[in-house]
């Protein structure tokens, strides 16, 4: 297994990329599914969870040819409607395959997905479920803990979100675009990643309105057509460059980013006091002495994202006062604390979703494991910020969402190390 050793403190200083999206691709990737035709997909993100994506793709019959940040998807092959639990039981995302293929095919088989293990009773897939059923998919779920789902033709329908869900709200979209009608979704998530498969569905045909509101109206079409896309730059890579700037301290140029859809933490920069400037595409975190303490509830988009609460939990650490973090989202995401407490950190937990922190603190270097993605970045970071040296292990789970992280930190002065092989 590989892991990490960061030496720190240290100030960091040049310029970084932001990749494509993950939460993007992950998207565009199954909806290549919707239609027969070749689909050419550029600002590709080199991780882990779009390898597996490409790989349950690829098992499914589609011709798959990849260049480093560019691939190229031959739908026109597929031949199976099950999904491969070898890969698909590896990543979440892979519920992303149901819709579309349901959708085209009239059928899909399924077991229940894998991920991140952010929330209490694994991560629920009811919606989804739900939905398809609203859209007229026949249900039935095994002992061995496999859906089968049929419809000769999906018909449109009126679903409402009880819970508002990035990927649900995806997967009816997608889904929808084939079915024959029109299909109301409500109670919808807003996410740049939905608008933006939205515009790539559009473009080829599809009639989606509303896509980046809680009302998406999709009138179904008989098919669809497949061409070019450009990934969105990823905001959560966006962010997490931006606060280990901040918590460090250090000048760095955030470039190829849309700060627009960082901007709750930007506005929150401005109330703690870290200057940055920011055009269209890029963003310049400058160095600070005082960083002021600032409470946050994660909120769905445009509020202050789930995926980035980890990573300014540390940035409150070098805050002068307490600052209350509420993780509403999801009820295991909080799992880290313990391990930043262990590095010096002073950190109340009030209940499984909220914490007070009382900064400023030196943080010292220690062995820590990434539970999760985020938490994952967040170790990082903190490594940064302490003294001496930080052993991160498990860095499979920070390869999974960060390209290349450890050599991008490099570029900027970073001392970090990579003990093993790149977990692709
Ligand atoms: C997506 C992102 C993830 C991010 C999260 C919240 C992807 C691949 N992942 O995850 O990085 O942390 O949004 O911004 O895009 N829920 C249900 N039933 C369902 C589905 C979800 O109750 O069928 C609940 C979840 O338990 C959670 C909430 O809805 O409490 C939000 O989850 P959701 O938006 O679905 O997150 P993901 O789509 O899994």
């Amino acid at each position: 297994m590989s892991k990490f050793i960061i030496e720190g403190p240290v100030k960091l200083s040049g310029e970084i990329d932001v990749k494509g999206a993950k939460n993007s691709a992950l998207k565009i990737i199954p909806a290549a599914i919707l239609s027969a035709k070749t689909i050419h997909i550029t600002n590709l993100p080199n991780i882990e969870d779009i390898d597996k994506s490409l790989s349950l793709i690829a098992d499914l019959g589609a011709e798959v040819k990849r260049d480093k940040s560019t691939v190229t998807i031959d739908p026109s092959g597929i031949n199976k409607t099950e999904l491969n639990p070898v890969f698909a039981n590896k990543f979440r995302a892979s519920i992303m395959f149901v819709g579309p293929l349901l959708a085209r095919f009239g059928e899909v088989t399924f077991h229940q997905p894998g991920g991140c293990v952010i929330g209490a009773s694994g991560r629920p897939i009811d919606l989804f479920i739900e939905g398809f059923g609203c859209l007229g998919a026949e249900i039935k779920y095994t002992e061995e803990e496999f859906y089968h789902l049929k419809a000769k033709k999906l018909t449109g329908c009126n679903y409402f979100f009880n819970v508002v869900s990035v990927t649900a709200t995806e997967a009816m979209m997608m889904t929808a675009v084939l079915a024959q009608g029109t299909t109301t979704l409500q109670n919808c998530a807003m996410e740049p990643e939905i608008k933006s498969l939205a515009d790539y569905l559009n473009k080829q045909g599809a009639k989606i309105t509303g896509a980046g509101t809680p009302t998406i109206i999709i009138e179904g079409v008989d098919e669809i057509n497949a061409g070019e896309f450009e990934i969105i730059p990823d905001r959560i890579e966006t962010g997490s460059f931006a606060i280990m700037a901040a918590a460090t301290r250090s000048d760095i140029i955030i470039k190829n980013c849309h700060p627009d859809h960082t901007r709750v933490l930007l506005n929150i920069f401005n109330k703690i006091g870290v200057p940055f400037t920011e055009s269209k595409d890029t963003l310049h975190i400058k160095p600070t002495d005082k960083i002021k303490p600032y409470s946050i509830k994660t909120h769905e988009y445009p509020g202050f994202p789930t995926d980035l609460q980890s990573p300014y939990t540390i940035l409150m650490t070098q805050a002068e006062g307490s600052s209350l973090i509420h993780e509403t989202i999801y009820d295991r995401r909080l799992l880290y604390v313990d391990m930043l407490s262990q590095m010096g950190a002073d950190i109340i937990m009030c209940d499984p979703h909220r914490i007070v922190i009382n900064g400023p603190n030196q943080l010292y270097g220690k062995k820590l494991t990434s539970p999760d993605l985020r938490a994952g970045i967040t170790m990082v970071i903190s490594g940064l910020i302490a003294k001496g040296a930080t052993e991160i292990d498990n860095i499979y789970q920070i390869d999974r969402g960060y390209e290349d992280i450890d050599g991008r930190l490099r570029a900027l002065g970073a001392d970090i190390k990579r003990i093993g092989t790149l977990n692709l």
